[in-house]
């Protein structure tokens, strides 16, 4: 370390680092009278000495590249958003995805960037995550207005006064939603054979306990479109059940109700995404009772309640690349893990592909129509 002669140098305080002469460390931009380019020293100050110490110094490149990289990496902790507490605010559940809190006759919803897989919540955020399966949700909402839902408002600058001061957290990815009684069946669809039910048929010939005709290859078109209810755990696992067992559950009339009303909000869902070049494989929803009303609860039809393959990869005869967690799958099945929790952090090109292919689901699926030429 050598003394900084000041008349060296002329000397500016650096806003960006807690720079400030009276700290005992500080950073500065100086400029030497024989070049026109700054360097940024870091200085020590000694009280006990009476001197003032450069510890180092960076040229400016270096110290732009290093504030760049400092950004970056600050910038997930301000915008992800892994688990959310509002001090004042009741929380009513952690699920898996969302918090849900209670606001009296309402609830607030909101989507964190959790993502999990194989039955395990992942320790890394997904960036944006939580914000396009609301935004997605909210798009399938408006559109589906033929069957009710639970959806009120997500303009937070209409929400109650009470969370205007979490309007930065809440933006794009809260809801407020009417409080219901949900069903105790997760509403499953499928118009295309694959996972789980691609497993069962190629065990039993059925699928959801349907018999369906031989031959089918894997990602096939089913004959016609099921309805394979499972429970809805509130732990581990949703177990699938047959549809006799699904009406001993909800009663007849209400199974029927739910059964009609789940296959028409996918068909329509499927036609649509059809037009925007994603074909929805299979999807779940979730009702539940207000004011003695079956209303559409939870989400609608994004990447995490739902398999969107990208129409033009489909080839039958295998597995098409989903659009959300293929790379968070196969990175999983690849690094050894034992799929028991904890699982392993992510890299992060595995988050940012991840990340980007939420982006596209949303962008494809809601984005307006390009106009006519
Ligand atoms: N309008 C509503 N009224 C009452 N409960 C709701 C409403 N909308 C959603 N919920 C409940 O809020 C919770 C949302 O959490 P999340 O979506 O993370 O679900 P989860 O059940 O943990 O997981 P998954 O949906 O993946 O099975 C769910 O338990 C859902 O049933
Ligand atoms: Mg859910």
């Amino acid at each position: 370390m050598r003394p900084i002669n000041n008349q060296q140098f002329r000397i500016f305080p650096l806003l960006t680092l807690p720079s400030c002469t009276f700290s005992p460390l500080s950073a500065f931009a100086s400029w030497r009278e024989n070049s026109p380019f700054p360097a940024v020293v870091f200085r020590a100050a000694s009280q006990s000495l009476g001197s003032v110490f450069q510890l180092f110094s960076l040229s400016t490149l270096d110290f732009l590249s290093f504030q760049v990289s400092a950004f970056r990496f600050s910038l997930p902790t301000i915008m992800d958003l892994l688990t959310c507490d509002l001090p004042g605010i009741k929380k009513l559940r952690s699920g898996k995805v969302r918090e849900v809190f209670d606001l009296g006759e309402h609830l607030l919803l909101v989507a964190t960037d959790r993502i999990s897989a194989f039955d395990c919540i992942l320790p890394n955020a997904i960036p944006g995550k939580g914000e396009v399966l609301n935004r997605l949700s909210t798009f399938w909402f408006n559109r589906l207005d033929f069957i009710p839902n639970h959806m009120i408002e997500t303009e937070v600058s209409l929400f109650p006064a009470e969370l205007q001061p979490y309007a930065d957290i809440l933006r794009g990815r809260a809801m407020i939603a009417k409080k219901a009684t949900p069903l105790p069946v997760e509403c499953v669809v499928r118009g295309y054979i694959a996972g789980s039910g691609w497993k069962e048929y190629q065990e039993s010939g059925t699928v959801g306990g349907y018999k369906v005709h031989a031959g089918l290859k894997q990602s096939d078109r089913l004959p016609e479109d099921l309805f394979t209810p499972s429970t809805k755990a509130e732990e581990g696992h949703d177990e699938p059940i047959t549809w006799s067992e699904c009406r001993q559950l909800l009663g007849d009339e209400v199974a029927l109700r739910v059964r009609d009303m789940s296959l028409e909000l996918y068909r329509y869902g499927r036609a649509y995404a059809a037009s925007r070049g994603i074909i929805i494989a299979d999807t779940k929803f979730e009702f539940g009772v207000k004011d003695g009303e079956i209303i559409l609860i939870d989400e609608c039809m994004t990447p995490d309640s739902s398999r969107f393959w990208p129409a033009d990869q489909y080839q039958p005869g295998g597995s098409p690349p989903s659009f959300d967690k293929q790379f968070v799958r196969d990175w999983l099945e690849n690094c050894g893990w034992n799929k028991q929790p904890p699982a392993p952090e992510l890299p992060a090109e595995i988050v940012a592909k991840t990340a980007e292919k939420y982006r596209e689901a949303l962008t494809r699926l809601a984005a307006p129509a390009s106009a006519p030429n």
